[in-house]
């Protein structure tokens, strides 16, 4: 049983290293995490540039994981396992992180494990101070991807709908984007949405009565694109933050109404909220209304640990290894996968 693991995120534009220490079967503790975010970096471009993010991770990585030992007050020699995220990313970056992975594992001739970033995602709850317990619904929002799932134990996941076209996290951002916001567009509309009125702009629910848990966006970012045109030149900023609230209000009833659905159809009572548009706090104000009337308890990952970051790749590698979901090698040819 590995009892330190190092885990390291390098699949987009933030480099995260982290350590947990597994005791027995509970939840395994998180020792130290250090993060460097890019954002800066690539906002001039209004978007993430991959061969930028790649050598970024190469700068940071190695500083990164000095730092986290140093923080938890261990010796790289004490590592037992080192875990990487394998994918889904952008390719050059994942390899930095693999690369490093493989390159620590085999110097220190210790294992290395592969996790997939959404598993990390789903699971980063269990680091919160009020953590999740089997089975549960989970809801996973990030840049990539929109799911609904049902989570039974470590491994044990069953997708039950997702969305067709555009992710929640991109539906913020290309939003943001048309407003004239600045890259990472999530948490700027939801600033300029403080100040707006949600129920300005008539938008559309794609899917909101399909009858199943899938999602659609595409359409929203659209209606979204029909309007800000008519919003150019206009003198006065309230327009815009009278649009953006009803962006966000669109994006967060969708993803409200088919999360309860998706709990009223299996039953459970508890449902678990990741991924980097998780840190909405109208998404969560609202899921807690909708849940605390209907007896739910619902649960989020630490606000700093919604987006991107290393702890919830070592946490996810180390509850695989403890449910026996995964077996770490010592083959370093490893490999990763983008997509
Ligand atoms: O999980 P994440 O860090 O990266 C991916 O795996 O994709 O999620 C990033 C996404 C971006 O689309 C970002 O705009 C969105 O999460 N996001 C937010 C907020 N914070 C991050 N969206 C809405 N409101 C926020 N406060
Ligand atoms: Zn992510």
């Amino acid at each position: 049983m590995a009892h330190l693991v190092l885990g390291i995120e390098s699949s987009c534009d933030e480099t995260g290293v982290a350590l947990v220490r597994v005791q027995g079967e509970g939840v395994p503790q998180l020792l130290a995490h250090a993060l460097h975010t890019q954002v800066a970096m690539h906002a001039d471009y209004g978007g993430v540039v991959p061969e930028l993010a790649s050598r970024d991770h190469i700068r940071r990585v190695v500083p990164l994981t000095k730092e986290v030992l140093a923080q938890a007050g261990q010796a790289l020699e004490a590592i037992d396992l080192v875990a990487f995220t394998r994918g889904p990313g952008l390719a050059g970056a994942l390899l930095v992180g693999a690369g490093m992975a493989c390159a620590l594992g085999a110097a220190l001739d210790k294992p290395v494990l592969g996790v997939h970033h959404l598993e990390g995602h789903l699971l980063s709850p269990f680091l919160s101070a009020d953590p999740p317990e089997f089975p549960f619904i989970a809801l996973l929002v990030s840049g990539g991807h929109t799911q609904l799932m049902r989570v039974d134990g470590v491994g044990r996941y069953e997708l039950l709908g997702e969305t067709i076209d555009d992710a929640a996290g991109e539906a913020f951002d290309k939003s943001a984007k048309l407003l004239g916001l600045g890259y990472p567009g999530g948490p700027a509309l939801a600033r300029l949405a403080e100040f707006g009125d949600a129920t300005a702009y008539k938008l559309p629910r794609p899917l909101l009565h399909s009858g199943n848990l899938d999602f659609s966006f595409a359409g929203l970012k659209t209606a979204v694109l029909t309007q800000a045109r008519r919003l150019e030149g206009a003198a006065c900023e309230q327009p815009r933050a009278d649009l953006a609230a009803s962006t966000q209000a669109a994006i967060v009833e969708v993803l409200v109404k088919k999360s309860l659905k998706a709990l009223q159809a299996t039953g459970l009572r508890r449902l678990v909220v990741a991924g980097g548009v998780g840190a909405n706090a109208r998404l969560r104000e609202e899921l807690n209304a909708a849940c605390a009337a209907r007896g739910v308890r619902v649960h989020y990952p630490e606000l700093h640990l919604c987006t991107d970051n290393g702890a919830m790749i070592a946490l996810a590698a180390a509850m695989r290894v403890q449910a026996g979901a995964a077996q770490p090698s010592q083959n370093y040819a490893f490999d990763v996968k983008p997509r």
